[in-house]
């Protein structure tokens, strides 16, 4: 039964004393109480009612990431909406136009708002897409600054060698927790839904011995599967991956996150570290089932009368104060890209700087033209794409009728909010 259904919830951001350290209390920005937020899941084509209400001692937005929806809905502060006070409610409303695994996030001091602890999942599923991928589990992933007495590193500090890089926290979260253990049946393929909700980290992750086949990412399916030793995801991007568990029932393995070099200096040299582990059941191993084809016709846009658009991430200087830009502006002082409904465009996205930028755009799929904005890369729909140190990302979006001002920016919030960021005004 595929019928459109209505959910409706109520939705709290709101200050919580949470014990994400053993022993220690950390008064963190949580939506209804929970990092992650509550996971929200519901069909392509359902309505979602989302009768939100700011508790936090500061103004809030909830932003949609990856979903195409109206740009009143899109929680962009005073660009779609205004930003929601301390105490105000807002009611965000809209119908869930396509499958895959999104997440929502404030739009407001983005960096120190969703890395004190705001953010959550939301899984769109398509009734129609081949049963039996394997068990399921949503895997929220981020970090998490903490110092001692449990309170949380302030990240509002401006610009500084640390925002510069984009600020890591030292306590990995999976689902808000450190190195939880997941349960597995040998042999049995397991369908993991991952998305990088931290504010700078990249995570790139890795087993001894077994491999990841990613059938899906931003957008849903891909064109074909890919079968990779280690899967990186740049902050905000999501995959969709298989992976057959295999050993003696009752041993266990680790999934690990290595460094990923992001340039100048690479994420400060950490060490390899657990991030969560795998528990095979007492049962004997199982037969594994062929795996179901979930190959995606992704029609290329048609590029002829394409307008190019051509970004330069950089850093500038405002008043003697560094800042973070496209093409030597800081947003504010920003002019917006102009589009139209039913146009085509290619943005060519150059990174001129000494270290990576995953570029989201806000509202809209695109299709990534060329190898320099993945290693490995069949056709697939993305809204944000890592682009390498001195490379270049080249993506086709076309726009649909949904006008209004909507935003693009280094997914690195710690850069957004300096700076990197623009909108785009499409009429
Ligand atoms: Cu997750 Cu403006 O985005
Ligand atoms: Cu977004
Ligand atoms: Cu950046």
């Amino acid at each position: 039964n595929t019928d459109p259904k209505t959910f409706e919830m109520d939705l709290e951001a709101r200050i919580e004393e949470l014990e994400l350290v053993a022993g220690l209390k950390t008064p963190a920005w949580t939506y209804d109480g929970s990092i992650p937020g509550p996971f929200v899941r519901a069909n392509v084509g359902d309505r979602l009612i989302v009768h939100f209400r700011n508790a936090l001692p500061e103004p809030t937005t909830i932003h949609w990431h990856g979903l195409r929806i109206p740009a009143a809905m899109d929680g962009a502060a005073e660009h779609s909406q205004p930003a929601i006070q301390p105490g105000e409610t807002f009611t965000y409303d809209f119908v869930l136009p396509d499958a895959g695994l999104f997440w929502y996030h404030p739009h407001v001091h983005s960096a120190a708002q969703l890395g004190f602890g705001l953010y959550g999942a939301l899984l769109v599923d398509d009734p129609t897409e081949p049963a039996d991928l394997g068990d399921e589990l949503v895997l929220v992933l981020s970090d998490m600054a903490i110092r001692d007495d449990g309170s949380l590193q302030d990240p509002q500090t401006g610009l500084d060698f640390g925002t510069l890089f984009g600020r890591e926290g030292d306590l990995l979260l999976v689902n808000g927790r450190k190195n939880p253990v997941i349960q597995a049946r040998a042999g049995r393929r397991q369908r993991w839904r991952l998305v990088n909700a931290a504010k700078s980290r990249y995570f790139q992750l890795a087993m001894k011995e077994h491999t990841f086949t990613r059938i899906g990412s931003d957008g849903g399916f891909m064109e074909k599967p890919v079968e990779s030793a280690a899967l990186v995801l740049a902050p905000g991007e999501r995959a969709d991956v298989l992976v057959v568990p295999r050993g003696a029932p009752g041993s266990t393995f680790a999934v690990r996150w290595v460094p990923y070099d992001r340039g100048y200096g690479t994420t400060f040299n950490r060490p390899e570290e657990e991030v969560f582990r795998v528990r095979l059941t007492d049962e004997a191993e199982v037969t594994e089932t062929p795996r179901p084809k979930t190959d995606r016709v992704i029609t290329p846009l048609d590029l002829a009368g394409a307008t190019p658009i051509t970004l330069d991430l950089t850093q500038g200087e405002v008043d003697g104060k560094m800042v973070m830009g496209i093409n030597g502006v800081p947003s504010w002082e920003a002019v917006p890209v102009p589009a139209m409904v039913g146009e085509t465009q290619v943005w060519t996205v150059k990174n001129t700087m000494d270290f990576d930028h995953p570029f989201h755009l806000h509202g809209f799929f695109f299709q990534p033209l060329d190898a320099s904005l993945a290693p490995i890369h069949p056709m697939e729909w993305k809204d944000t794409v890592n682009v390498p140190v001195d490379g270049t990302g080249r993506f086709a979006v076309r726009y649909d009728d949904r006008p209004g001002m909507w935003m693009f920016h280094c997914h690195i919030l710690d850069h957004a909010d300096a700076g990197m960021m623009g909108m785009l005004d499409l009429q």
